[in-house]
């Protein structure tokens, strides 16, 4: 079928739906929902069989519901309606919630019914959430209703009929003053709700140091204690606020004017405050963690959840020094795991941004980046995992691939390219690890393609060796074992000894520091250069500038032919 995907953004949800369909043979394309006129003649142009709506902010036109079958993924349960749906199910404290599949018509959410998938909701970000189980669910029920719709004679079910005393009902937009946080009287996982109901966007407004911030990134602390409300220790990137019962961390903030209005690590934003306070050390049972180290049956796991999968100077400093001391231990594989929401996003775009010199803190982090990539690509001692719990973008995905093998769950989506950046050239040796894993031609164009691309297409380019089936929540135990699993096999120490003889023979082909020599002279343009393209993408991409036009690759029918996949 032909199908128009109308969407505010191709955020994750959108990506990885146009993954799914397109495997499934359809003809997908993508129009971003900037004004009635543009998406009237997108219309036009693809004469869609069906038109979805992953991610819509506003009303489709009549013009166009009317004529066409419009299905908006809602994430609410059966009958839920409203602008705000995950984030009233978190406040609520919901412990089942769904996302349904309805036909667009004049009122908000009230068409009929086509599909709905409920999941069990976890203690998790409103943006975790979206990105893991409102996203599997999203993607059975859209191919559930895409079937329905094909096979035709389906009635979908009228809103009407769903009980409106039932827990599906219509919610108005949460505001500020729903999740304002009273510190005199919320207990800790009141505030934690709070927070994480907001946390991607908008964030819980507040005022600390006597600053109006929105706060993100909010973890509990099991040991300090002070005056509710007060700041009383920092951490890492975090400040640590008291709570009536114990303290709530608060990793990221967010100034609503100010000379750098977008999220930053909490102590970097408030820089002079924070010197002030106690500097704590994170271990097992207080502070807040970034990198975290465990062992079992000889395999060395290595956590780092990045907030949103940003990896800034100091960040990948601390991991290299982290994969370094993991080196040293007795084990025999190393499963590097990233976090459950982003493997890694590269380079920590918004404390570049914030940086005096953005070219200068742009060299330092893809140097940073690219001595970890190294340090993985040169290990000896061990095989090295990446398992990919969450989604992988541009240099994140490189810097996996640095390792020896790169295992992915199941629906992780991988977008394996730099030039939305400003046609950034990218480093962490991917000029040299790209063509080992899929050869010359598809290295180029997987470089060139701008598309997000699903496990199955990466198997088959091999830029994933392994995809890992099963829950979100089973895959950290599911590679562990996998991995002391291979450490069984007799061949293990010949993996070991082939792998080291290859890296000998490619060293001696062309040492690895002539790749990054390569890759950072064009990456020195890239920053320093005449053509600005990369520190205005940049700043649009932190200022989160709405894009006026929807891009080539995405909308095929604004092309004379169909933009070509890698195969
Ligand atoms: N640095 C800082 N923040 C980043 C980031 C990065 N490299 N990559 C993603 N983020 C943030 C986004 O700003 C967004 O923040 P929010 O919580 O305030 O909304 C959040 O992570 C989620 O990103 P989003 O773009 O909404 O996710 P997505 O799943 O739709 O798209 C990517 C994923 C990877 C395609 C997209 O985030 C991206 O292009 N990132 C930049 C990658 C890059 O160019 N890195 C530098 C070169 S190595």
């Amino acid at each position: 079928m032909r199908i128009l995907f109308l969407t505010h953004a191709f955020n994750s949800l959108t990506q990885r739906l146009h993954v799914e369909l397109r495997a499934l043979g359809h003809e997908v394309s993508v129009e971003f929902d900037i004004n009635d006129a543009v998406a009237l003649e997108a219309v036009g142009l693809h004469q869609p069989d069906l038109i979805i709506a992953p991610f819509l902010k506003r009303a489709i036109p009549e013009a166009i519901w009317r004529n066409h079958l419009c299905l908006v993924v809602h994430p609410g349960i059966r009958g839920d309606r409203g602008p705000s749906a995950l984030d009233w199910a978190i406040l609520k404290g919901e412990r089942r919630w769904g996302v349904t599949v309805l036909q667009a018509n004049g009122e908000m959410d009230a068409g009929d019914i086509w599909a709905s998938v409920e999941f069990e909701m976890r203690e998790a970000t409103k943006g975790s959430l979206y990105r893991n189980e409102v996203t599997e669910a999203a993607v059975v029920a859209v191919k559930q209703a895409v079937e329905r719709f094909q096979t035709g004679g389906y009635q979908p079910q009228p809103l009407k009929q769903i009980d409106p005393s039932g827990l599906g009902r219509w919610r108005r937009l949460v505001k500020q003053d729903d999740r304002a946080i009273d510190w005199e009287k919320d207990t800790t996982a009141r505030i934690l709700r709070k927070i994480r109901s907001a946390d991607g966007m908008p964030g819980v407004q507040d005022s600390l140091f006597g600053r109006q911030c929105y706060l993100y990134d909010a973890r509990p602390e099991r040991v300090l204690k002070g005056t509710p409300g007060e700041p009383i220790a920092r951490c890492g990137g975090a400040i640590c606020r008291a709570t009536i019962d114990g303290a709530v961390w608060i990793g990221h903030l967010r100034e609503k004017r100010g000379e750098h209005p977008f999220k930053l690590p909490a102590t970097r934003l408030l820089a002079a405050e924070a010197a002030a306070l106690p500097e704590i050390a994170a271990d097992e049972a207080s502070g807040y963690r970034e990198i975290r180290y465990q062992e079992e049956a000889g395999v060395g796991l290595l956590h780092f959840p990045f907030y949103n999968g940003a990896m800034s100077t100091a960040q990948c400093e601390a991991l290299l020094a982290a994969f370094r001391e993991a080196k040293r231990r007795d084990t025999r594989v190393i499963l590097l795991l990233g976090g459950a929401d982003y493997w890694s996003n590269g380079m920590h775009l918004n404390l570049i941004e914030a940086a005096s010199s953005a070219a200068d803190e742009s060299w330092r982090n893809i140097n940073a980046i690219d001595d970890l990539a190294r340090e993985i690509i040169e290990t000896e001692s061990h095989l090295t995992v990446a398992a990919l719990q969450g989604n992988a973008g541009a240099g994140g995905v490189f810097l996996a691939r640095a390792a020896d093998e790169v295992w992915a769950r199941r629906g992780v989506i991988l977008n394996p390219h730099y030039k939305d950046m400003g046609n950034l050239f990218g480093s962490e040796y991917w000029t040299y690890l790209l063509p080992g894993c899929s050869g010359d031609e598809r290295a180029a164009r997987i470089a060139e393609t701008r598309l997000p691309m699903g496990v199955d297409e990466a198997v088959a380019l091999n830029l994933i060796d392994r995809v890992i089936d099963g829950p979100v929540n089973g895959f950290v135990s599911h590679v562990r074992r996998l991995a002391s699993g291979m450490i069984r096999t007799p061949a293990f120490s010949e993996r070991l000894h082939y792998k080291n003889a290859r890296r000998q023979a490619d060293e001696a082909v062309k040492p690895l520091a002539r790749y990054r020599e390569e890759e950072l002279e064009q990456m020195k343009r890239n920053f320093y250069g005449f053509d600005p393209s990369y520190h205005v993408a940049r700043y649009n991409f932190v200022y989160k500038v709405p894009k006026s036009r929807t891009p080539l690759t995405l909308a095929n029918h604004r092309w004379a032919k169909p933009f070509r996949r890698v195969s």
